[in-house]
């Protein structure tokens, strides 16, 4: 019989690649979906065709109960989340309960439906292996450079702060009940497929706009920030070998290069044969409350124990991700339409 994974944040980023990468591999894939008529949802089954969707909310607990009932999943990759950084400063108390409790809320789901009661000792944790997608933001204001997994957490947003609970709750899981949980220590991963609202989209989508001679400037934030940028069709192969391996046990999962957000822009122009100095403004009005200067993998834990590595190098994903918003929209497409997925 095929073996079932319940995946939250299916109509993410990661969840379209995961989802994919699953299905290759013979899984039977269940993507949980919120709101009573979610666009992305029926967006998301035209690319997914063979997803199978199951209602729920990390908001709700029963919900969650009633999806790991129904679906009995062997794998649980938990990706639902508020992940835009700035806007954990806008609905800070939404990202702790969506991104931060959620984690709880999925873990407890686990627990109820394996019959994993308090007080039995570790190891008893039931059949059902969960992932828990945890973030470089967690790492935040660096101690060390580059970071490993056991590098300090001192996050600088309410987001990192939500994830670093997330993480330390699937830790605690996993000493307490035994339970195959683990978290997968994911830096910036980008991908034609990214929200307009991330840096690397928002400037591929404004080389591609300017191209076209749809725009005439490009408005952004800190130049100087550095981020360890890769492409997330590689990263979601992480993602399912944590699962696989023998132990339950957390990864750092990374390139090990950093480029800063200039780095991007300049390579992002010059991939449409465009010179950003002539395009780019800056606006201190997109700087952050408290920014992340700085973070850099060392993935060495996963190349050695799960053989991981990345696959697309930093100038093939910026390539990638331009030739794709020139062709989508050279074709009239919407960059919020992801239908229009590649
Ligand atoms: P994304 O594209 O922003 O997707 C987030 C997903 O969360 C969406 O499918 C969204 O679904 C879902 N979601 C939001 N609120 C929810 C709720 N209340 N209940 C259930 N689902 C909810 O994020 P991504 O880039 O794919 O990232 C996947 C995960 O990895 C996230 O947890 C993110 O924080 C983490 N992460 C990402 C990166 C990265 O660089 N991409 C790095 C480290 C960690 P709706 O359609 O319902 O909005
Ligand atoms: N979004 C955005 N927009 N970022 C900008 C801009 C702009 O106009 N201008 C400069 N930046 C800088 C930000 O200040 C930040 O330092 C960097 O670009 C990257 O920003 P994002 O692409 O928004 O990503 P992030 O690093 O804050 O968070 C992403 O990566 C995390 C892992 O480290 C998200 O995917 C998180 O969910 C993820 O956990």
């Amino acid at each position: 019989m095929a073996r079932r994974a319940l995946i939250t944040g299916i109509t993410g980023q990661d969840g379209s690649y995961l989802a994919e990468h699953l299905l290759e591999q013979g899984y039977e894939v269940w993507g949980l979906a919120r709101g009573q008529a979610n666009p992305r949802v029926s967006r998301m089954r035209k690319l997914l065709t063979e997803v199978r969707v199951v209602r729920g909310d990390l908001l709700d607990q029963g919900s969650l109960i009633s999806a790991v009932e129904r679906v009995q999943p062997d794998e649980v990759y938990n990706l639902g989340a508020i992940s835009f950084v700035p806007m954990s400063w806008e609905q800070a108390e939404l990202t702790a309960e969506v991104t931060g409790m959620g984690v709880l809320r999925m873990l407890e789901a686990i627990r109820v439906c394996s019959g994993v009661s308090r007080g039995v000792s570790p190891g008893a944790g039931g059949q059902i292996r969960f992932y828990q997608a945890s973030s470089s933001e967690m790492f935040g204001q660096v101690s060390e450079t580059p970071q490993n997994e056991r590098t300090a957490f001192h996050p600088r947003s309410p987001y990192g702060v939500a994830k670093a609970y997330g993480h330390f709750l699937t830790q605690n899981y996993r000493e307490s009940y035994g339970m195959f949980a683990v978290s997968g220590i994911l830096f910036n991963h980008e991908s034609p497929r990214r929200g307009a609202e991330f840096v690397t989209r928002k400037v591929s989508l404004g080389v591609a706009r300017i191209k076209l001679g749809l725009a005439g400037e490009l408005r952004l934030g800190n130049l100087e920030a550095r981020r360890d940028w890769g492409y997330a069709g590689d990263y979601v192969k992480a993602m399912h070998l944590m699962l696989q391996a023998g132990r339950a046990e957390d990864y750092v999962i990374g390139t090990g290069r950093m480029k800063s957000v200039r780095e991007l822009v300049e390579a992002a122009f010059s991939a449409a044969g465009l010179d950003w100095e002539q395009y780019v403004v800056t606006d201190q009005t997109l700087h952050r409350p408290a920014e992340v200067d700085l973070l850099c993998a060392d993935p060495k834990k996963a190349r050695v124990q799960l053989g991981w590595e990345p696959r697309v190098s930093f100038d093939e994903l910026v390539a990638m991700m331009v030739e794709a918003d020139l062709r989508l929209l050279a074709d009239g497409g919407d960059p919020h339409d992801d239908s229009s997925w590649p």
